[in-house]
C-alpha cells in the first residue's frame, strides 16, 4: 500500500524525469540540508510514540512541541515544573538527529498559572525569571531556537499588545525576557521573537522590525524573528521575500515557525519556499503539524504536507518544495550556510562573564529574591533592560526587583 511507504521512496520516480534530477536530492530532508535549511514540523509526544506517524516525521530534520513546552504545560502550579512532554519529543529528536525549537517562554495565552501569580512589576519579573531559568535550564542543550517571546505586538496599528506581562512589568518586559533567557541557556540556543500576521511587509511587521532595531541598539540579546506563517492559498512570494530581506539587513535570522496554508496548491508551497530561499537569513521552514488530521485549524484545512491519521504524504506538494530547493541560488545557499553557523548571541555579542555569575551585584544593596539582571556600565550608573542609563541608588523605585550585573 502506497500510504505505508516513506515519501522519500515516493519522491524518486517523480524526480527522475526532471532536468536536474542528478544534482537535486530526492527527499525533502536531503534537499533542505543541501540548501542549508532546517525543515520541521510541530508535534506532540503522543504523535511521536505512534509508529506510522514517527516513520513520516523522520523525513524532517527539526521538531517543535505544539503545546507541551508552553507555560501551563511546564509550570503549574507556580514553582512546580514538569517536562515529560518536551522530554519525550526531545528524545525523539535526538534519536533521529533532528534539531528542536523551544515554544514558548513568554506568551499571554496558555499561561494561566503565570497570570494568577503576576500582580506587579516585581512579581512579574520574578515569575518570568523563575520560569525561563528553570525551563531554559532543563532543555538548554537540546534546543536550537527558542521562542522567548510570542505574539507581543498588537494587530492593526502595531505597537505592543496589552497583556498581563506588559501591564504589570511595563513595556520593557520583553527586554528582560531576552536577557534572562540568554543567561539561562548560555550560548546553547538562538533567541527569537515569534508572531503572526507579520509575514509580508505591513504595519505589524514594520512595528516588529522597529522593536528589533531598538533591542539591538540597547544590547538586548535577540537572534531572530519567527514568522508564524499561518496563511491561505494565494501566497504573495515577493511581499514575504521583501519582508525577510529587511530583517536580514539587521543580521536577524528568520524562521518560518508555524506554517500552514489553508486550501493550498503546489504553487503556494513552492512560492513560500522560494520567498525563504531568496534570502540568506531565512534558516528554518517549519509546518504547524505533520498532517491535516492534526491541525489546530481542522482536518479539512488542506493546509499541511500530509493527510489522514496514517499519515499519507501529499507527494505533489512535497515535490514542489524539493523542486523549489533544487532551483536555489548557490551564492545565497553559501551565504546562508555561513550565516546559520554564526554562534547564538552574534547579533549584539555576549558578555560571557555575565552567563556564569547570575547574582553578583558590584554595587550591593539591590539584590533580592526577585532579582533580575540588568547591565552595569561601571561607575555609578547601570543600563537597564531598555538600554536606559540609571543611577545606582539602593531603594530607587525603578530598581525594585533588579540585580545589577557587571558588564
Ligand atoms: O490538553 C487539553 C485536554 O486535557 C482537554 O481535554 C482538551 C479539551 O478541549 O483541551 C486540551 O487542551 C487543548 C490544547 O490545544 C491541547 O490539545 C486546548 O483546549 C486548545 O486550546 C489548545 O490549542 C492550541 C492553541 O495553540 C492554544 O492557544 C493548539 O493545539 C495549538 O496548535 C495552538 O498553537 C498556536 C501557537 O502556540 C502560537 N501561534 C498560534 C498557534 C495556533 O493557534
Amino acid at each position: 500500500m502506497i500510504r505505508h511507504l516513506p515519501f522519500s521512496a515516493l519522491a524518486l520516480p517523480l524526480l527522475a524525469s526532471s532536468a536536474w534530477a542528478q544534482a537535486t536530492p530526492a527527499t525533502l530532508k536531503a534537499a533542505a540540508e543541501a540548501v542549508g535549511l532546517n525543515i520541521g514540523i510541530a508535534t506532540n509526544s503522543f504523535n511521536v510514540s505512534n509508529s506510522a506517524y514517527a516513520t513520516q516525521a523522520k523525513n524532517f530534520n527539526m521538531v517543535v512541541c505544539e503545546n507541551e513546552m508552553k507555560f501551563d504545560n511546564t509550570e503549574g502550579p507556580i514553582g512546580t515544573f514538569k517536562y515529560n512532554g518536551g522530554d519525550a519529543v526531545s528524545k525523539f529528536a535526538a534519536d533521529n538527529g533532528m534539531k528542536m525549537r523551544g515554544h514558548t517562554f513568554i506568551w499571554h495565552s496558555q499561561s494561566n498559572t503565570a497570570q494568577s501569580a503576576v500582580k506587579d512589576r516585581t512579581s512579574g519579573l520574578k515569575v518570568m525569571r523563575d520560569h525561563i531559568t528553570a525551563v531554559g535550564g532543563h532543555f538548554k542543550e537540546k534546543i536550537y531556537e527558542w521562542d522567548v517571546l510570542n505574539e507581543i505586538t498588537a494587530d492593526g496599528s502595531g505597537g505592543l499588545r496589552g497583556s498581563f506581562w506588559r501591564n504589570n512589568i511595563g513595556d520593557d518586559f520583553g527586554d528582560s525576557a531576552f536577557v534572562i533567557a540568554r543567561r539561562a541557556v548560555g550560548e546553547n540556543g538562538y533567541l527569537y521573537y515569534n508572531d503572526y500576521g507579520a509575514d509580508g511587509v505591513n504595519t505589524k511587521s514594520t512595528s516588529m522590525l522597529n522593536l528589533a532595531k531598538k533591542w539591538i541598539a540597547a544590547g538586548i540579546p535577540i537572534d531572530g524573528i519567527g514568522l508564524q506563517s499561518h496563511l491561505s492559498a494565494g501566497i504573495r512570494k515577493d511581499d514575504i521575500s521583501a519582508n525577510i530581506k529587511r530583517f536580514g539587513e539587521q543580521n536577524l535570522r528568520i524562521s518560518m515557525t508555524e506554517i500552514d496554508i489553508k486550501n493550498a496548491t503546489a504553487t503556494d508551497w513552492s512560492n513560500l519556499m522560494t520567498a525563504c530561499l531568496e534570502n540568506f537569513n531565512c534558516v528554518s521552514f517549519v509546518t504547524w503539524g505533520l498532517s491535516d488530521q492534526n491541525s489546530w485549524i481542522g482536518s479539512n484545512c488542506g493546509c499541511l504536507l500530509f493527510s489522514g491519521s496514517s499519515p499519507t504524504p501529499k507527494t505533489n506538494f512535497i515535490q514542489a518544495l524539493i523542486d523549489a530547493m533544487g532551483k536555489a541560488d548557490p551564492a545565497i545557499v553559501a551565504k546562508r550556510k555561513e550565516f546559520a553557523a554564526r554562534k547564538p548571541g552574534s547579533v549584539v555579542g555576549i558578555n560571557r562573564a555575565n552567563l556564569i555569575n547570575t547574582r553578583k551585584s558590584p554595587a550591593g544593596g539591590l539584590l533580592g529574591a526577585a532579582s533580575v539582571p540588568v547591565f552595569s556600565v561601571g561607575g555609578n550608573t547601570v543600563v537597564d533592560a531598555m538600554g536606559r542609563n540609571r543611577p545606582i541608588a539602593p531603594n530607587s523605585p525603578w530598581a525594585s526587583g533588579l540585580s545589577i550585573i557587571a558588564k
